[in-house]
Order: C-alpha cells, then structure tokens, then sequence
C-alpha cells in the first residue's frame, strides 16, 4: 500500500523524522527555508495531510483554496492562534493540537523567567559576561523575592496548574483566573477571581497561561496594567497577541511593572524593539516546549492524530472551533 502524502513544513527531532520518513512519503523544503503560502497550498495539492508549526498563519483564504485531498492538519503546537478553526471545519478538515505533553516543560519555563525578571538575570548576566564585576557589592543587583507573594495566574489550564504546583514549592499564594471555576481537588489552597481584573489588583506576580483567544487578546493592555499593584512582575509563556507591547514598555519604564520574563511576542521572531532597550526585561526565543523529550513526545501526539484520522479511528486531540471563542484553557 503506497504512504500518505504528509506537508511538512519544518523539521523536528531525529526520532519523529524517522516515523515520518517510515511511514509517509513527506513533501517538505530544506531546513531553514520555511513554505510561503502560495508554495504551501500548492504543496497540498493530492495530499492527504499537513504537519505545521504555529510558524505558519492558516487563515480563511488559506482554507479556501486548500486542496480537497487534505484531510487533517495537525499543528506542533498546543496554541492554535495561528488556524482559523471554523474556516477549518466549514473545509470538513480536521486540526489536531498537541495538549498535556508540554505542560511541565512550559511551566517549568515560566518560573524561568519569574525569578529571571525578579532577580534581574539580564543584567547580571550583563555584569559577570562583561568583566565589570569588580566587587560584591552589598546593594548591587537587588531584586524582588517569590516567598510570601501572590502570583496571580491568568488561565488556569493544564500549564497554569502546572505553574501553580511550582510556584507553591517557592512559598507563593497561588490566584486565579479562568471562565469556570476549578474543582475543590484541583483547585486546592488557590483563590479563584471570576473577574480577571480583580486578579490583577492582588498580583504581585502575573503569569499568563491562557491561549489567544477573542477573549483573551490585547487583555493585558494599559487599562489592565494600572490595577495590577506597583511593581508587579509580569511573566508571559503563552502567546504574545494577550499583551499590548506599547503598554507593558510604557510601565516598564515608569516602573509600575518592575520586570518582565517573556518568551512569546507578537509578531515573532520579530519582537517590539523597546523590550530589547530595557534592562528590566528578562526575554526567551519562545522555548517553553524546547526539551528532547517533550518536543519528541509533541511530534508523535501530532502523527498519532494524523495516523488516526487517517485511518478513521478516534483521534487523541482534535480541536473544534469554540476553543476559539470563549474557552481560556491552554
Ligand atoms: C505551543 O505549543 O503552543 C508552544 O507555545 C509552542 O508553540
């Protein structure tokens, strides 16, 4: 029997190139040189699937040209900002993500950046790289501690329970905000805010966890900034569409926000040239998944859905388009 035509538009760890070598013939350019869209939906024509990253903007005039051959797409990723959903559905296509196999490595980075932002990394990196470290100066480097702080957590999700679990390890109160309430079990010692401004004016330490939904994006803009307290932290592994870049630079400078630790930005790989001119910025290439074992076990959730809508049998993680609309859980 011959192999399904499978679109790769990137390249992934050796043991998910092997499945995919073994079991599809790949369509795919050379490393480092990413599909336009017109090469892309040309590509696709008379292939039966599409392996993507959220490198590639999949919106409704991509969904209307797409070839009628194209069963499934599964995307590398957990977010799914960068696929219409509905232009998806009203195709029959189906779009599989990868949820549950990144949450520790996602988590893991987000106390990355709060104690990279709180405990000034960027400039201490700075300060050792460029041998200006001449004394141990004891008023030097002074930043924020996490012990007895509240760090309020915007989407309360797999990943943002996750970063809840780490955070309580570091002695913070653990607030929330999501549309539902979490169960007593789940929730456990956390305090739940069903107004996502309310969150803000306890947080000491904000954590977005939330996907780039309708609902969520430009949330953190200057309106949202001003509730939270004065010189908060702010730290950002979910999508960079949820922040207003001009508004979070501008408390940055004033101090209102006193750090950040990004990892994701509008518009990437190109970010806001102002958070690069700030020292109180600790900033990541979007690396929240980026472990050998996690980004092997995100390739294989994405063939494993593509397999079995291929197939026909039930497929582990396909996405509807009301995720899209109002739900915040990442
Ligand atoms: C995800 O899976 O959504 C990560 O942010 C990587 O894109």
């Amino acid at each position: 029997m011959s192999k399904p035509v499978l679109v790769v538009t990137a390249h992934f760890v050796d043991e998910v190139e092997a499945r995919i070598d073994r079991d599809f013939h790949a369509r795919r350019k050379p490393k480092g040189t990413p599909f336009t869209q017109e090469e892309l939906l040309s590509a696709a024509e008379g292939a039966d699937a599409m392996f993507v990253t959220p490198v590639d903007r999949l919106d409704a005039a991509f969904f209307e040209r797409l070839s009628s051959s194209v069963k499934v797409i599964a995307t590398y990723s957990v977010g799914y900002d960068h696929i219409d959903l509905t232009a998806a559905a009203e195709r029959k296509i189906a779009i599989a993500h990868t949820p549950g196999v990144l949450t520790d490595a996602t988590a893991d980075i987000a106390l990355l950046l709060m104690l990279g932002a709180s405990r000034r990394a960027y400039e201490a990196q700075e300060l050792v790289r460029s041998g200006n470290w001449k004394s141990s100066a004891v008023t030097v480097l002074l930043g924020w501690q996490l012990t007895g702080k509240i760090l309020g957590i915007y989407g309360m999700g797999r990943i943002g329970q996750a970063v809840a679990r780490r955070a309580r390890g570091f002695g913070m109160n653990i607030h929330y905000y999501n549309p539902g309430r979490l169960p007593r079990e789940v929730e456990g010692d956390a305090i739940f805010h069903d107004d996502p401004y309310d969150l803000l004016r306890v947080s000491a330490f904000l954590s977005l966890n939330a996907p780039e939904t309708i609902e969520t994006r430009r949330f953190l803009d200057a309106k949202a900034i001003a509730c939270l307290p004065h010189g908060a932290i702010v730290v950002n592994t979910a999508r960079g569409g949820i922040v207003v870049d001009e508004d979070l630079i501008a408390a940055l400078k004033s101090g209102q926000v006193a750090a950040a630790g990004l990892d994701t930005y509008q518009g990437e790989p190109q970010l806001h040239p102002g958070y690069l001119a700030l020292k109180n910025t600790f900033l990541l290439p979007h690396m929240g998944s980026a472990t050998i074992e996690t980004r092997t076990a995100m390739g294989m959730l994405a063939l494993d859905n593509v397999n079995a809508v291929l197939s026909g049998t039930p497929a582990p993680s396909l996405l509807t388009p009301d995720r899209q609309q109002t739900r915040l859980q990442h």
